[in-house]
């Protein structure tokens, strides 16, 4: 296979941008069970079709959506133009399962995108590979209908070259239709047996196509193709530390991660977690080179729900005091390490150190490595001073060498979900 990827897309401002919204809306917004709804229950196509008779989102007003996400100190933004369901956001002519075609009238994509645009956030296209409404989609193992006793009868005349011809089409669209797109989120590949890759999606005229059309355009590493696209994508699991690539070189990376347990809107789903636990979650992400994108399921009636809402306004009220540990941020050099219960972040062109204590200790806190490195330290979220220990006591107590610094801190620790100490160097 040649190598097709070539000049990858344009990471510069990903990596300095860090966090980002990813939603997930489609049909399955309705049946509210996750998005999978149909493959967990093999729900067949007719009845899953009462969800595209009826879909309306009365109360959908993306600027809302945008202000949150912008709120909430994200960047830019990756939207489900169509997920495994098959049902397009968009005015697709190449299919009639789309929003024009529901009650809901109208290209839903391009409020959406307008409406994130005119807050300042990036745009990214999240499409599906898999597609369980379209009738040329070969029936595999993730299909709905993959248990049907006639499944081969079922599958007959089905021709996948056809499939991946409309992927091309749709893709065009997009890339077409909606201005600059800074990203293309592809989703997924599974090969083997009764599965899908490269060969099914037709992968490389896939991503060449992406790159005529969209010349600066990220590409997500999931087409199954060698190499590792522009991004590497963990999901619903955070590093340990900073993956690297095939040659061993730190790669860029992007987490992507959901509130609760199920990406689509999902009303009974319990396992949310705290603001706190979503706070800790892009600072570590931060801290070990890679970025957050965040998920959102907005309602079947079109707006973020009470859960969503207060966990996005976690991160706002965190980040308005402490996005400079975030933006423009990676991890540190490897020689100081941090200690215990706490992340650094580092901005190389500031040279500004931050230190994320995720437990606040008694008075001290001991940075191997950093004596005699730091002109001036400070509580982030105020800006107020920390000083060395002023008590020979305690320093003579604390034991630290030559090579590390002691910071002593007030007792009380800042009423934010998790301090911040930047130290600037
Ligand atoms: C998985 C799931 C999908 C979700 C995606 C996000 O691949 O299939 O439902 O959209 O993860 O990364």
């Amino acid at each position: 296979m040649t190598a097709v990827c070539g000049k990858g897309g344009d990471i510069g401002w990903f990596v300095h941008d860090r966090f980002g919204m990813f939603i997930h809306w489609g049909l399955y917004a309705m049946p509210a069970r996750h998005e999978w709804v149909r493959n967990y229950e093999g729900i067949r196509d007719p009845e899953y079709r009462i969800y595209f008779e009826l879909f309306n989102p009365d109360l959908f007003q993306p600027r809302e959506w945008a202000r949150a996400a912008s709120a909430a100190g994200m960047k830019y933004v990756v939207i489900t133009t169509k997920h495994h369901e098959g049902f397009c956001l968009w005015d697709s002519r190449y299919t009639d399962y789309k929003a024009t075609r529901t009650p809901a009238g109208r290209d839903l994509l391009r409020e959406m995108v307008d409406a994130f645009r005119a807050e300042g956030l990036r745009i990214g296209f999240y499409y599906s590979l898999l597609d369980w409404h379209h009738p040329d989609f070969i029936i595999d193992r993730l299909h709905p209908h993959f248990s049907d006793p006639d499944r081969e009868e079922q599958n007959t005349g089905r021709d996948p070259r056809r499939y991946a011809q409309y992927m091309r089409d749709q893709v065009t669209e997009l890339l077409t239709g909606y201005g600059k797109i800074d990203i293309i989120w592809f989703d997924f590949s599974y090969p083997g047996e009764n599965g899908k890759g490269r060969d099914d999606w037709e992968s490389e005229k896939l991503l060449h196509l992406v790159r005529e059309l969209q010349p600066e355009i990220i590409v997500n590493n999931r087409l199954d193709l060698p190499g590792m696209g522009d991004v590497l994508t963990p999901e619903q699991f955070t590093p340990e530390e900073w993956p690297k690539d095939k040659t061993g070189r730190p790669a860029v990376w992007e987490g992507c991660q959901t509130f609760s347990g199920s990406w689509g809107y999902h009303r009974d789903e319990n396992t949310w977690k705290s603001r706190r636990m979503c706070i800790e979650m892009l600072i570590n992400h931060v801290s070990r080179g890679g970025n957050l994108l965040m998920n959102v399921g907005p309602t079947a009636r079109g707006y973020f729900d009470a859960r969503a809402l207060d966990r996005l306004e976690g991160f706002a009220e965190w980040m308005r005091y402490h996005s400079r540990a975030i933006y423009g941020c990676t991890a540190a050099p490897d020689e100081w390490r941090a200690p215990q219960d706490c992340r650094y972040t580092w901005n190389p062109e500031t040279r500004r150190l931050y230190l994320h204590l995720f437990a606040w200790p008694y008075k001290h806190v001991r940075l191997v490595g950093l004596g005699g490195k730091v002109r001036y330290a400070q509580l982030l979220n105020d800006g107020s001073e920390i000083r060395r220990p002023h008590d020979q006591m305690l320093v003579s107590q604390v034991k630290a060498a030559q090579e590390d610094l002691v910071l002593e801190l007030p007792v009380t620790p800042p009423p934010v979900e998790v301090p911040v100490i930047e130290l600037f160097l």
